[in-house]
């Protein structure tokens, strides 16, 4: 238990807010937090779980709830046939902790999976991780939270626990379940218990893994925070209580905004220190010693993935609803927004310099996926440098052990090679560096751009 008293008031709602109830032991209850361990929550035994949406973050949750206990049934639900299959065949992506969670889970057959809305009216709890994505516009995508949500909506019914747990605008889960669940006369508080807990989940990190971080819960009343709190609290070590869904919604795209600001504050810094002829990462290593007001962030290529790239747009296409703004926020998701073409623009520079012109060079990419040791490419700097060295006239090959083909926005498909393979390389850039990457072999090649900064000791290395 987390004692962390004395960090806030606690908000009125949940003055007296008691947790204990839910526990078979005591527990500390410090203002403001709900401060819980994971361990048994009878409220929740002989209780059915539904997941709707199995993706990155619904299938480890399901996993999460189907092996914590033998006490729950888990539901998985997903619209994609293939991916149910893809599941039920053991071909997805997961750290190898979940593989295993994932192979006890099958052999014991703890986990239905099926593509079935209707199972919902089966469950007890209800929790909602389908994609956010944004769309080309940089305009949030709701198609699949708004479809999920109607479906549970449609198949809700009295007593159900039912969280949102994709990240959103604030007032997702008053517009998509609040409100449209009142209007089949079910009341949040009354009838059926709703509550926004933002994922934190972490895909390929094998260090701090979901059931280590801490979750916010925030209910529509204090009722429906104390029911999600004792469901997140099974697979959370802590829950952190806040007043409204709607502060929890704010709270995920507040932290995701940070870290886009960021590493655009970091990628810029790093431009700094190149002009200055100084390491960045020397010098980040050395700011981060101090031991309050600074955290580290690093340089890189860009952004990728799910998270970082698109949901300060969520929080900058609301704000324009409102006639407001962020305009730190909208120069940083600029700048990144350029980091890719600035890849591109210091791969010209470098061939440059070594006498050749991009129209023809031979350039390898090292690594596509948008981060070390995962098989997503959603986002990618990558897709955009490789468009754009292609539109330049240059001939680009790949090598990445977790992506074997790679479809480009022009819709060409591109096959990694291994790196033997790659011979008469211009210049290599290195693009993510995955754990099994042979540094050797890329320290053969005759340059390399490192747009990760972390290849200090290779030769014939330039920075980005
Ligand atoms: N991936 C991450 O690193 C991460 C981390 C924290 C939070 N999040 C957030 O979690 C949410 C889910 O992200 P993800 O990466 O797991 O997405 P994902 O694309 O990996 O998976 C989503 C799954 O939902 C399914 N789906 C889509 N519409 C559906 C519907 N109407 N009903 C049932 N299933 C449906 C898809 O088929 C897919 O299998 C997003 O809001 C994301 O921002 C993601």
């Amino acid at each position: 238990v987390r004692n962390a008293e004395n960090q806030l008031g606690l908000p009125p709602q949940f003055q007296g807010f008691d947790l204990t109830s839910l526990h078979p032991s005591p527990i500390t209850v410090a203002a403001p937090l709900v401060t819980t361990t994971n361990s048994a929550f009878p409220a929740l035994a002989q209780q059915t779980v539904a997941i709707v949406g199995l993706g990155y973050v619904g299938l480890p949750t399901a996993l999460a709830f189907a092996d914590e206990s033998k006490d729950l049934s888990v539901i998985g639900i997903d619209i994609s046939t293939d991916r149910i299959q893809h599941i039920q065949q053991g071909h997805v992506d997961l750290i190898p902790a979940d593989i295993a969670r994932l192979d006890r889970v099958l052999a014991s057959s703890a986990m239905e999976l099926t593509t079935d809305s209707t199972a919902i009216e089966r469950a007890d709890v209800v929790i909602i991780c389908v994609p956010t994505p944004v769309d080309k516009h940089l305009t949030p995508d709701l198609g699949a939270l708004k479809s999920a949500c109607a479906a549970t909506v449609r198949h809700a019914r009295h007593g159900q626990t039912i969280v949102i747990t994709s990240t959103s605008y604030i007032g997702t889960t008053e517009d998509l379940l609040i409100n449209p669940l009142r209007e089949r006369n079910l009341r949040a508080g009354s009838d059926v218990f709703v509550a926004f807990s933002p994922e934190r989940i972490d895909p390929g990190n094998t260090t701090v893994t979901q059931d280590m971080v801490p979750r916010v819960v925030g209910g529509a009343t204090p009722d429906c925070t104390k029911r999600a709190a004792a469901v997140i609290g099974r697979i959370a070590p802590v829950v952190h209580v806040v007043s409204s869904p709607a502060a929890a919604e704010f709270s995920k795209l507040f932290e995701n905004t940070y870290r886009a600001v960021n590493i655009a504050l970091v990628n810029e810094m790093a431009d700094v220190a190149r002009r200055f002829d100084l390491d960045i990462m020397e010098v980040v290593g050395a700011a981060a010693t101090k031991p309050y007001g600074f955290s580290a962030f690093y340089p890189g290529p860009g952004i990728g993935g799910h998270c970082i790239p698109c949901d300060p747009h969520y929080l900058l296409w609301h704000l324009r609803g409102e006639r407001g703004s962020a305009p730190l926020v909208e120069t940083a998701m600029a700048r990144t927004a350029a980091r890719p073409g600035q890849v591109v623009s210091r791969t010209v520079e470098v061939l440059a310099q070594m006498g050749r012109s991009i129209a023809g060079a031979h350039i390898a990419i090292i690594g596509v996926s948008y981060k070390p040791d995962v098989q997503d490419v959603r986002e990618s700097p990558a897709l955009e440098i490789i468009d754009e060295l292609l539109a330049a006239g240059a001939h680009v090959q790949f090598h990445d052990t977790h992506i074997p083909i790679l479809q480009l926005g022009s819709g060409e498909r591109l096959e990694s090679q291994p790196l033997d393979a790659l011979q008469d390389v211009d210049l290599a850039i290195a693009h993510t560096i995955h754990a099994d990457t042979n540094l050797d072999r890329l320290a053969s090649f005759s340059a390399v751009l490192d747009t990760t900064y972390r290849l200090g000791s290779l030769p014939n290395r330039h920075t980005l």
